[in-house]
């Protein structure tokens, strides 16, 4: 009897860890399986664009939608349809606009040289993260011509924010779908935000089809973008300014990335992999100090300031 009791609570222990590291699928959203879309063969829309889709185009990796084509520049070839059979279209996941989704990645006005380095880390075995296996195998399958390109092309892009940011005790309830997308839950009703970010898109429809001017609700933890804007500045030594190398306003200075304005559940997860060492290399291991003495609630809250900030 001792020795079951004693097997069960090493298991639950060890489910317990990996909950703790893998299971946070507010950041980690991990795709349900299941079926797509009903009618993949129904043409759609979305408001103030003249072009249609089906959702079976919505969903193409190597030729996915582009319902705004006069407000961004022209794309290349790496970032409108990729190349087959492993270099998916960026445009699927990021957006023609860059903007990306929480799942994804908001990368409008990234510098190139920080594009080009993180697909190099990606593809090196220096970015491990539990939501980074995607753009490992994307990494891979790229030339160094078609990552320049895609690089240049969304450094080129204005950088926008894609959430409104809302402290909140409570969260619409909610639940992960298809592309590791949150929604909010049919049946309605809140609960307990805990320490938790819980972006909702304005429209499930809009998030759906890929509608770059479709946007999210980021609830936070009540306190968080106060709490993160005092960690921004050093937290008394806790941590480190962030505006020394994320630049004024955390808009990103030379090759390092702003943070203004990105979605809050990337930046969590980006803060997460580093001090859980997923995320190496020389240029990160400047976030060392600043990660090191970090706790959850104070990830969230910094994730919750940035993401507050007009990028
Ligand atoms: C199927 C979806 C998908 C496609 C297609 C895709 N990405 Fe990503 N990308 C992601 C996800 C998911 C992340 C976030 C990874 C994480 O959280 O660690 C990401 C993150 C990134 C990042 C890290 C951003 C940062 O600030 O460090 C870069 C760079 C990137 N992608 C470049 C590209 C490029 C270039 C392409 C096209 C060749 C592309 N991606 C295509 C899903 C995708
Ligand atoms: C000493 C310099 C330095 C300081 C201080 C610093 N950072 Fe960074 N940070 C970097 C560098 C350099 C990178 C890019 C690493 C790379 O290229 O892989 C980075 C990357 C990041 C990323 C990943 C961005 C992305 O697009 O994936 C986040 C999030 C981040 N920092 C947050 C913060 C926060 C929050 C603070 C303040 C509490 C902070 N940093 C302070 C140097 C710094």
């Amino acid at each position: 009897m001792r020795r079951i009791l004693s097997t069960a609570v090493v298991l639950a222990c060890a489910a317990g860890f990996a909950l703790a590291v893998e299971g946070m699928d507010w950041a980690y959203p991990v795709t349900p399986k299941g079926k797509g879309p009903p009618d993949k063969e129904k043409m759609l829309s979305v408001p103030g664009s003249k072009k249609q889709y089906t959702a079976a185009q919505i969903g193409d990796n190597f030729n996915p939608p582009d319902w705004f084509p006069d407000e961004h520049p022209p794309m290349p070839a790496s970032v409108s349809t990729g190349r087959q059979p492993g270099v998916r279209a960026c445009a699927l996941c990021h957006l023609p606009t860059g903007g990306g989704h929480p799942e994804s990645a908001n990368m409008a006005g990234l510098p190139a040289r920080y594009v080009i380095r993180a697909m190099e880390e990606y593809r090196n075995g220096n970015r491990v993260g539990v939501r980074a296996t995607t753009m490992i195998d994307i990494a891979k399958a790229m030339n160094d011509d078609e990552i320049r390109s895609s690089a240049e092309y969304f450094a080129s892009l204005k950088p926008h924010a894609r959430q409104k940011v809302v402290e909140s005790p409570t969260a619409p309830k909610s639940f992960v779908g298809g592309g590791g997308m949150r929604y909010a839950s049919p049946e309605g009703g809140e609960e307990p935000i805990g320490s938790r970010i819980i972006m909702i898109p304005d429209s499930a429809e809009g998030a759906q089809r890929r509608n770059p001017k479709s946007n999210f609700v980021a609830y936070v933890p009540p306190g968080s973008v106060a709490n993160g804007k005092g960690l921004a500045a050093g937290g008394n030594g806790k941590t480190v300014a962030c505006g020394i190398c994320h630049g004024p306003g955390l808009k990103g200075l030379g090759e390092v990335p702003g943070l203004a304005g990105r979605d809050p559940t990337y930046t969590f997860r980006q803060l997460y992999d580093i001090q859980q060492g997923r995320r190496k290399g020389d240029a990160v291991a400047l976030m060392k100090a600043v990660v090191e003495k970090l706790t959850i609630d104070d990830m969230i809250a910094l994730s919750a300031y940035t993401a507050s900030l007009e990028p």
